[in-house]
């Protein structure tokens, strides 16, 4: 950490959460290794910032010249090996136990033995991941939502063995981008906001499958009749829906509640590639973004 409280951050996994994570914590005046294994998602990560901080310009919230000082804090690679300085790393890769294990053991290796070692996961066991590393005492979520630089909470589920040490810690980062830290008592599959958030998109998606209503009924009736502000195909889109399938299935495996049997719906639209916007469709169609 230096005089001003920075600490020097590294993100694993630069796709849709991980780009804003990035620019959160170098608009916040961290240093930012940003690591991602395919040399597209970091080109595309490095749009996605740019675009990121001159809509804050945009927005008064500091200048082009503060915007062109936060980008020049965010180092760019494709080596692991890049973060062997970091104090914390949030690992944001693919929504799967297995890759998720493998990164923190190769972490586990690179890091300085005091580092955290920190996970946007939005479902899996913070205790299972944990178990990867030799430090499982220094393994926590740190769950953001999206867009990471707008949301305003962060969720922060804890394993059975991260220490309290490292809970205040991880606080007081979460502090540092300018978020809510919201600690979960209980590292439960799901957490606290995908518990929420799933069965909307699962109820849904049975309701399109039943032929209920359209899926510009359901959408409006929840936005301009409940009052949400989005709609939840809107959402799925938006989060990706092989990421709410990834999450769904796991929920459903570990807590063995039929309720989390994942629509077919769902399956099948990530079978044929239809992701959402960042495949230019997905419930919905996004030429613009494809
Ligand atoms: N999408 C959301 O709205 C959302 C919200 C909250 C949390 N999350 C969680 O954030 C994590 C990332 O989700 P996402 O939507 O950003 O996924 P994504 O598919 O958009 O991005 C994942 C990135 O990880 C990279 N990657 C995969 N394996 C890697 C490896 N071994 N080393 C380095 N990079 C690797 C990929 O190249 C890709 O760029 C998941 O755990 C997800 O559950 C997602």
């Amino acid at each position: 950490m230096d005089s001003n409280g920075a600490h020097t951050v590294g993100v694993l996994g630069v796709g849709t959460m991980g780009a804003g994570i990035v620019q959160l914590a170098a608009q916040t005046g961290h240093q930012v290794v940003a690591c991602d294994l395919s040399v597209d998602a970091l080109e595309k990560a490095q749009l996605y910032v740019r675009d990121g901080l001159s809509r804050f310009v945009g927005r008064d919230a500091f200048s082009e010249k503060e915007a062109e000082e936060h980008y020049d804090r965010i180092h760019w690679t494709v080596n692991l090996e890049d973060m062997a300085g970091v104090e914390a790393a949030i690992e944001a890769i693919v929504e799967k136990v297995r890759p998720k294990k493998e990164v923190f053991a190769a972490l586990d290796e690179i890091l300085p033995s005091g580092a955290l070692l920190l996970t946007n996961t939005s479902s899996i066991s913070i205790t299972d991941l944990a178990s990867a590393t030799g430090r499982p005492d220094k393994v926590c979520g740190t769950h953001f939502f999206t867009p990471p630089p707008v949301r305003e909470a962060v969720e922060v589920p804890r394993g059975l063995l991260t220490s309290d040490e490292t809970v205040e810690k991880v606080k007081a980062l979460i502090t540092s981008f300018g978020k809510l830290p919201v600690v979960l008592k209980k590292d439960v599959p799901g957490f606290v906001g995908n518990r929420f958030l799933m069965p909307m998109l699962i109820e849904a998606a049975r309701l399109l499958e039943e032929g209920v209503a359209s899926k510009e009924e359901i959408d409006l009736l929840v936005k301009k009749g409940i009052g949400f502000p989005i709609g939840p195909f809107e959402l799925g889109d938006f989060i990706g829906l092989d990421v709410g399938l990834d999450v769904i299935s796991y929920v459903h495996e570990e807590l063995g509640d039929p309720y989390y049997a994942p629509p077919r719906l769902l399956k099948e639209l990530v079978r044929a590639g239809r992701l959402g916007r960042k495949t230019g469709g997905g419930f919905y169609e996004y030429p613009e973004e494809s």
